[in-house]
């Protein structure tokens, strides 16, 4: 099979303007799901792809397919990733599988070369938890795999719901499935994604073939203390909720490392947000809001650590005389990506002489949706220093070539081949 090359100059260059959407202080990127910033590069995005002639669907969700045709009607090969980022995240988690995605497709497009069944670029809405703790809102929409009531605890700091966001583009309880994807209308799901940990940088490998996602289970804790007084209120007749907060949050830390080893699950464990109430220097914190976000490859441990969290929160609270509450934000599955898709990327390295590494996710993706309805795969380039979600996330040019290059040829395959 003839492999079209790449533009290198166009994709760096549509990846450099995405970039400058949302940027912010020492280079940050700060898109949050369906903030001007994040409307504004998805409306960049519709523009790149109808000049590259593709035809343009957006659905009511704000999910974007680029699609282009095939010698049959048959299923299509879809291939994409995010454009929302995290507060003061770095330029390349989600936009480098997005404009990946277009500039494969667009390549294809422009060499003429047979094409079996379609191809789609796509950008899925919201695949960061970052503002309302849910993740993977887009996918999981394509995918069906949610209910209304799946977003009873997804709020954001300002106290918006999403629910009520949703219901604000014409999205009901009544007609939220009819978000979801025919399966049968698709063939298989491709993503190119930085690494964004330090694995393939460690072991000079150019590309990570993703054998399975690690899941997060995500809820909020909320101690109920009693705001006073900072300066009458003696120390024994205090309910400090934020001290109570503090005795939970050094708890995740020790739970997780006690079970950070392989045969316990790797599991890890973070706390990344806070809420305090008053919230302020001379009142003692009578409400305080923490979020929770605990993941594992391995279902079991990360069931178990949640588990024992949720526990120790209720012990604090019995022993400090306050109210807890434990919210569900989601709970998820990990999930074991296609044999058959694993296969062809790994090929596809073989053949191209491309250093590879077969390696698990612990970041989530969009392809964790993506998987419950259709053969799914993904591609890692590395991450300098892996660091991510992080203004100082970095990736090669020269890397983000290669795997796009790898993608064109992955589509290909995936388009020709029986999965
Ligand atoms: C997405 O980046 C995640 O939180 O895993
Ligand atoms: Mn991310
Ligand atoms: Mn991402």
């Amino acid at each position: 099979m003839e492999i079209p090359e790449i533009n290198k100059d166009r994709l760096l260059r549509d990846l450099n303007a995405v970039s400058r959407i949302g940027l912010g202080e020492g280079g940050s990127v700060t898109r949050l799901v369906f903030s001007v910033h994040e409307l504004r590069s998805r409306q960049l995005l519709v523009h790149l792809m109808n000049r590259a002639g593709l035809e343009v669907h957006v659905d009511a969700a704000g999910n974007i397919f680029g699609r282009l045709s095939g010698e049959r009607e048959g299923p299509a090969v879809l291939a994409g990733s995010h454009l929302d980022s995290v507060v003061q995240g770095g330029r390349y988690d989600g936009p480098v599988g997005v404009i990946g995605a277009l500039e494969a497709v667009r390549t294809i497009k422009e060499s003429g070369v047979r094409l079996p069944v379609p191809l789609e670029s796509v950008c899925f809405v919201g695949e960061e938890s970052s503002r309302f703790g849910f993740a993977t809102l887009g996918s999981s929409l394509v995918a069906g795999d949610v209910t209304m009531d799946d977003f009873a605890n997804a709020v954001d700091a300002g106290g918006a719901r999403l629910e009520d966001v949703l219901s604000s583009f014409g999205i009901y309880r009544e007609n939220l499935a009819s978000l979801k994807r025919d399966p049968k209308t698709v063939k298989a799901y491709l993503e190119l994604h930085i690494e964004q940990g330090p694995v393939l940088e460690s072991k000079k490998k150019k590309i990570g073939v993703v054998t399975a996602i690690a899941a997060p289970s995500r809820f909020r804790v909320i101690f109920r203390g009693q705001a006073d007084h900072s300066g009458t209120t003696p120390m024994e007749m205090r309910k400090d909720a934020l001290v109570a907060a503090g005795y939970l949050i050094t708890y995740v830390d020790e739970v997780c490392r006690e079970h950070a080893s392989e045969d316990k699950g790797r599991v890890v464990g973070t706390v990344g947000a806070i809420k305090v109430e008053p919230g302020v220097i001379n009142a003692i914190p009578g409400r305080v809001e923490l979020q929770v976000d605990v993941r594992s490859i391995t279902a079991a441990s990360k069931r178990k650590v949640a588990g024992l969290i949720k526990k120790r929160a209720r012990r604090i609270a019995r022993e400090r005389g306050m109210k807890v509450e434990v919210l569900t934000i989601r709970e998820e599955e990990p999930v074991a990506l296609h044999p058959g898709v694993i296969s062809l990327i790994r090929a596809v390295c073989e053949e191209r002489e491309v250093p590879f590494e077969v390696m698990p996710s612990g970041a989530g993706h969009d392809a964790m949706q993506m998987a419950k309805i259709t053969p799914t795969g993904m591609i890692f380039i590395p991450s300098t220093n892996g660091v991510s979600h992080n203004p100082t996330e970095w990736t090669d040019p020269e890397d983000i070539c290669l795997g796009t290059q790898l993608l064109v040829e992955a589509l290909l395959r995936a388009a020709h081949a029986e999965i």
